[in-house]
């Protein structure tokens, strides 16, 4: 069935106008995938909740990140407004999309990187797609401040970062996809909806996505929102600036969130929480994704993951799912929750922002040898499984290749 692209499909809930240009690259319409065997080979089998888990795969779109779905309305309204330039600063994947939807409208597209700490998928993505790229002996944080201030003082030259609010009004529509592609399903709304949280933008799209159809009459109840965090870069969590953020999630390695208010009215509104992994739990949640699933996300995607687990294991994911208590989190918030019903016995909703093809250096690195410890169960299952790097090559002998794959069994 054709897709046209989420501006032509969401029209009506976005701010474009009849006269405006639509820059698309179809966009959107990712798949929404059940889970089923995540649990068990977590070692979680039986946890609540876990039965009922998919996987909103973002790696899909077409430069394999959430970021095109903001990036559409920003650059349709960039090129609409006559703009011949636009400007990011990007830990990776929003310059992919900058630089995509750029050579898409034939505009220019810069980027403004920590000079060492993009992967390497994204990089290329970036040159191949004609952006000029500017890296700084700094980290994302710094980049964004001087991107800010350089669009401040040229005005045709537009910022398609998520403080863009443009980018948001596109990244919303995630939420309108969960709701219509769990009711094709014969699924009840989300009761959760969880997200890596790195500058903010996404969880907060997310976030005024629901509540726009909860208040337009199409969704019954609002699903509580978990926002993770590595453990390494989470203000959010620990509710102060991180001056020189680390993760091996490159895409989320941010210490001063740009959208942290909306981040933080998205948890206490829905009666959510934030909650920090460790790079191992990332690391694990990553391969057990992609071995239960058939599904390679980048590590910043196996984060909201790797928060769920993490929550089951320790017996605090099931409060998230029950309908008017809080959770747990001390993010609860009252005053925010009038009009709300709780979650609907709906299921739970991780979102995998990116594709895991564009940083393969981790698995390649052989990251996955090392022990994971999503929670202790999560641990238990994990030593043995596959990964470690790519193997030996043998020689091309019959009897050798036999006799390796028969000294597996
Ligand atoms: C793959 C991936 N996941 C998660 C995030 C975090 O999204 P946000 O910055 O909107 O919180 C990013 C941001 O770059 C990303 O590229």
């Amino acid at each position: 069935m054709f897709w046209p692209g989420l501006i032509a499909q969401y029209r009506r809930w976005l701010p474009i106008e009849p006269d405006d240009t639509v820059v698309t690259l179809q966009e959107g319409n990712t798949p929404l995938i059940p889970a089923r065997r995540l649990a068990r080979l977590a070692g979680l089998e039986g946890v609540p909740g876990l039965d009922r888990l998919y996987l909103k795969y973002e790696g899909a779109n077409p430069t394999g990140s959430f970021k095109d779905r903001g990036m559409t309305v920003a650059v349709s309204k960039a090129v609409s407004s006559g703009a011949r330039t636009v400007i990011c600063a990007s830990t990776g994947n929003t310059s992919a999309s900058a630089a995509a939807y750029a050579a898409a409208a034939g505009i220019e597209a810069v980027v403004v990187l920590p000079d060492g700490a993009v992967a390497r998928g994204k990089l290329a993505q970036a040159l191949v797609f004609g952006a000029r790229l500017l890296p700084i002996q700094g980290n994302f944080d710094q980049a964004l401040a001087i991107v800010r201030d350089l669009a401040a003082q040229h005005p045709d030259i537009a910022l398609v970062n998520s403080v863009n609010p443009l980018r948001l009004e596109g990244q919303k529509t995630i939420a309108f996809e969960i709701v219509e592609q769990l009711a094709a399903m014969g699924e009840a709304p989300p009761a959760v909806v969880a997200l890596p949280v790195g500058n903010a933008g996404n969880i907060t799209a997310a976030w005024m996505g629901f509540r726009l159809w909860h208040e337009a009459g199409l969704l019954d109840a609002l699903p509580r929102m978990v926002g993770v965090q590595a453990e390494g870069a989470a203000p959010l969590v620990h509710g102060r600036p991180v001056d020189r953020p680390e993760t091996v999630a490159s895409a989320i390695r941010i210490g001063q969130p740009a959208s942290a208010e909306g981040a933080r009215r998205a948890v206490s509104e829905s009666g959510g929480r934030f909650l920090a992994v460790s790079d191992d739990e990332i690391l694990a949640a990553q391969g057990l994704i992609a071995r239960a699933t058939g599904v390679f996300c980048e590590p910043a995607s196996a984060a909201s993951v790797a928060g769920i687990l993490k929550l089951a294991a320790a017996g605090q994911l099931e409060p998230l799912l029950r309908a008017g208590e809080p959770g747990g989190s001390g993010n609860w918030s009252d005053g925010a929750r009038s009009g709300r019903d709780g979650p609907a016995g709906g299921p739970i909703v991780c979102v995998l922002t990116g594709n895991g093809l564009k940083d393969t250096d981790a698995v390649m690195a052989g990251e996955r040898a090392r022990p994971a410890s999503v929670g202790a169960t999560v641990g238990s299952a994990a030593p043995g499984t596959p990964g470690g790097g790519p193997p030996e090559a043998l020689p091309a002998d019959r009897e050798r290749i036999a006799e390796a794959l028969l000294g597996r069994r």
